[in-house]
């Protein structure tokens, strides 16, 4: 196959940032992406829907001339044990919101005023149920005990599968899934849960952050896992079960940060997301599946409706930048200096 065409893409979850930042990183996904549900993860933190419009607006005048009109950020609300049921009135009824995301309580970056105690939100939560706004759920454990490549499956046994029993019609995505524990999760559980898988987790596994060297730019979380998980994950998304779907977790951060003794969590993929989709589908023989997982499902599971317009894809050499402006810094991109075999026209 030379060429595909596809119905333009959304972006399930995605890390804007803001000021100098969103303008740099902005114009990458404005190009591909229809929408993108924009994580509450600033500092502040977007608690309340007031913050979240007012970040919209940021957003929305932050977009280049060309892209005016062609791009739409769906927001969230960072949960926090005091977010209360009238906030979610409100955010139901702003229409611009679509969906609260929880962070435990120090899993990653900016989550320090995420929930340490889950039962604190339980009014919260049913307040959500009843007014059909999804749970947007980053998985893991926060416990140092916990081996880290295990707090995604203890995630799942102490807190998720227990939510989704007190709450059987609360939407839930179980965002950038990294393992096969998570996959059969959300295979084996109701119609209410769903996940995003990264384009990074499908092309990677934990190897990559270890090659002949300490490899920053392979740091996010949750960390990268073995290949059995790699070849799960994969699986999924090219299945053709809606309950799977795109959510890139793009998370820039300066090159100075990343490069570090104690180097921050996240990768940049937006420079080339679809393009690295396609990558990981095409290496699974599945490129006939890349539509519905991109365009479709996540549209569908989100009660919105689905994109009308188009994108191409080329099979095309390209070299991936060394790296990007970031405000006043640097970001290195996923594949720095490294070649790519599709290139969206
Ligand atoms: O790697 C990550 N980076 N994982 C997250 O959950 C947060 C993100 C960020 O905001 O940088
Ligand atoms: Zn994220």
């Amino acid at each position: 196959m030379t060429s595909i065409t596809i119905t333009r893409p959304d972006d399930w979850h995605l890390h804007l940032r803001d000021g100098k930042q969103l303008r740099s990183v902005l114009p990458h996904t404005a190009r591909q992406f229809a929408r993108a549900i924009i994580m509450p993860n600033l500092k502040p933190p977007i608690v309340t829907t007031e913050m979240a419009l007012a970040y919209r607006a940021q957003i929305l005048a932050a977009l280049p001339e060309t892209l005016y009109g062609s791009f739409n950020p769906l927001m969230t609300l960072y949960l926090t044990e005091n977010t209360s049921p009238s906030e979610i009135i409100r955010a139901k009824e702003s229409k611009a919101i679509q969906g609260i995301k929880l962070y435990p309580a120090g899993a990653t970056t900016n989550s320090d005023a995420g929930v340490t105690d889950i039962t604190k939100c339980y009014t919260t939560l049913e307040t959500m149920e009843q007014n059909n706004l999804p749970l947007l759920v980053h998985g893991e454990v926060t416990d140092t005990n916990i081996d880290i490549f295990d707090r995604e499956k203890v995630f799942i046994d102490r807190i998720l599968a227990p939510l989704t029993q007190r709450f059987p019609n609360l939407r839930i995505v179980f965002e950038h899934i990294t393992t096969r524990d998570a996959v059969m999760f959300v295979k084996e559980t109701s119609k209410s849960i769903a996940a995003t898988i990264t384009a990074h987790h499908l092309l990677l596994n934990r190897n990559a952050i270890f090659q002949g060297g300490i490899r920053p730019h392979y740091y996010c979380l949750p960390i990268l896992k073995r290949e059995i998980h790699r070849q799960a994950l994969l699986n999924a998304a090219t299945s053709g079960n809606p309950k799977f779907f795109l959510g890139t977790d793009s998370a820039p951060h300066a090159q100075t940060n990343k490069e570090n003794a104690c180097g921050c969590a996240g990768i940049f993929t937006a420079h080339a997301a679809i393009e690295l989709y396609a990558t990981a589908f095409e290496q699974a023989g599945a490129l006939d599946k890349l539509e519905a997982f991109a365009s479709f499902y996540g549209a569908d599971f989100y009660q919105l409706p689905r994109n009308s317009s188009h994108i191409t894809l080329k099979k095309e050499h390209w070299i991936v930048p060394e790296k990007f402006g970031f405000a006043n810094e640097k970001l290195i991109p996923l594949y720095a200096g490294e070649n790519l075999t599709w290139k969206m026209t």
